[in-house]
């Protein structure tokens, strides 16, 4: 259950036609790693919508259920809004079909052959996934959309709040409804993080092979350094990735960051995403401007 007051469908939309191609700081691996994941995320939505939908007659809390709906609406928007991006990413010359048609054959297999639980198991632990990946986006100084495009800040943003306004809906049906344990939750994210490592990383590598940077080590290895150096996006999450091995775990553990709160606060007065993205990151800005200058006092 949500220690939100519930979870907030919202009908949003983004112009993404005139994003620049290196939307994230002019940097292409930052810019890439965040297009490989968003090329992944209308399917995979649509696999966990479906892998809590086999167990939504199982759940009798009116609370869960009307979670459920919620969660259902929040991730069909997500699609749709990932979509409009995706056409802008084939008119760069990226194979967005190929890449879609490869994962529907996965998860078409995945859905034949494994069991239902575990296919629920794997979406709370992708959910895990997105919600450490929102949390941390708007936690501190936001440094992973610092200097990117404002619309491409908002979108990731509003994803990201979502994605903590429902990280417990899939978790809690699969400790609810579908019988839970430890085993079955602790290897399904250890397969989904072999999963995302094996579907990412390939279009991650086409997609800047495409901007020619196999030719452009120095940027690469900054790029890469950025996300997976000792202070890099992606380190910094481990922690947080890994309390989902703590047995007892549960998504509401951690809480929601400060910078989700200002966010919907922001949105409940205008409904205007571009708006609470701003908000927040001018929040963060300052913060930062006031944490630096206490050191260099
Ligand atoms: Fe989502
Ligand atoms: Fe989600």
């Amino acid at each position: 259950m949500s220690v939100l007051s519930g979870i907030k469908p919202r009908k949003t939309t983004f112009d993404v036609k005139d994003v620049p191609i290196f939307w994230n700081d002019g940097d292409p691996v930052l810019t890439r790693f965040f297009d490989a994941l968003s090329v992944h995320f209308p399917d995979g939505e649509r696999f966990f919508i479906d892998s809590v939908r086999n167990y939504q007659d199982k759940v009798t809390d009116p609370t869960l259920r009307q979670d459920i709906r919620d969660f259902i609406r929040q991730e069909g928007q997500h699609g749709i809004v990932h979509d409009t991006y995706n056409d802008v990413m084939a008119a760069q010359g990226i194979n967005v079909d190929k890449i879609i048609k490869n994962m529907k054959v996965v998860l078409g297999i995945t859905q034949k052959r494994l069991p239902k639980k575990f296919q629920l198991a794997l979406t709370a632990a992708f959910e895990h996934f997105t919600a450490t990946l929102g949390e941390a986006m708007m936690t501190g100084d936001a440094d992973m959309f610092r200097n990117s495009d404002p619309v491409m800040r908002a979108l990731f943003m509003w994803h990201g709040v979502e994605e903590v306004e429902h990280k417990a809906v899939a978790f809690d049906v699969y400790e609810k409804a579908a019988g839970g344990g430890y085993f079955t939750r602790a290897s399904a994210l250890i397969a989904g993080t072999v999963m995302v490592h094996v579907f990412v990383a390939p279009v991650f590598w086409h997609m800047l092979k495409r901007d020619g940077m196999n030719k452009r080590p120095m940027i690469l290895l900054r790029g890469l350094n950025r996300l997976y150096g000792p202070r890099g996006m992606m380190t910094k999450m481990i922690p947080a990735y890994l309390h989902w091995f703590k047995p007892g775990f549960h998504p509401w553990d951690s809480g929601i960051p400060e910078n989700v709160a200002i966010w919907l606060a922001e949105y409940e007065k205008h409904q205007d995403p571009m708006e609470a993205s701003r908000v927040v990151f001018e929040a963060a800005d300052e913060e930062r401007k006031v944490e630096s200058g206490a050191v260099a006092a």
